[in-house]
């Protein structure tokens, strides 16, 4: 399943929405129906988890993603809820208009490795970039 604001379900091209093979579900105040394409509509992070209540759709989500925007990050990174943050670190500098919150390195730890992660410096398109996975630690 993946959970994201609706101004990040709306800067996913037309095509390809929904993304495939997720339950995808926007989060909104203000929308009253699921925007077309869109699995399922919430009002709040609270109510969109308590969507896996439903058993058939419990059994077919096996992991929860939470996608962004900034306030949602904000939101869930503040909580006490267990949690992983997989971040693509880019090493370069872009003008950019929306961020990620700080990770509070008191609350996350930087893992030294993640199954499946690729460890070390990445190059694409001569763009070079690090993978990052930390972990909520018990407080
Ligand atoms: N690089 C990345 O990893 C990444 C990831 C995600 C997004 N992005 C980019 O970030 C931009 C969008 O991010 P954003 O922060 O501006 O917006 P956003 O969080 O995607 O969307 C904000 C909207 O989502 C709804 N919302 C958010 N939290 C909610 C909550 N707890 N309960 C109910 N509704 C909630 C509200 O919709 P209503 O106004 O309808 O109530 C709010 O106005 C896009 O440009 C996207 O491409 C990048």
């Amino acid at each position: 399943m993946v959970i994201m604001g609706r101004k990040t379900w709306f800067s996913i091209p037309a095509q390809n929405r929904p993304l495939k093979n997720r339950i995808n579900v926007v989060l909104s105040r203000e929308l009253k129906t699921a925007p077309e394409g869109a699995h399922y509509l919430a009002a709040d992070f609270s109510s969109a988890l308590r969507l896996l209540e439903n058993p058939e759709l419990e059994a077919q989500a096996d992991q929860v993603w939470i996608i962004g925007g900034s306030s949602l990050y904000k939101e869930v990174m503040e909580s006490s809820a267990h949690q992983r943050l997989f971040v693509t670190r880019m090493l370069k500098q872009f003008d950019c208009d929306t961020f990620i919150p700080n990770i509070n390195l008191d609350k996350f730890r930087l893992l030294p490795e993640f199954p499946g992660v690729p460890a070390g410096l990445q190059e694409e398109n001569g763009l070079q970039y690090v993978f990052e996975v930390y972990e909520s630690v018990e407080q």
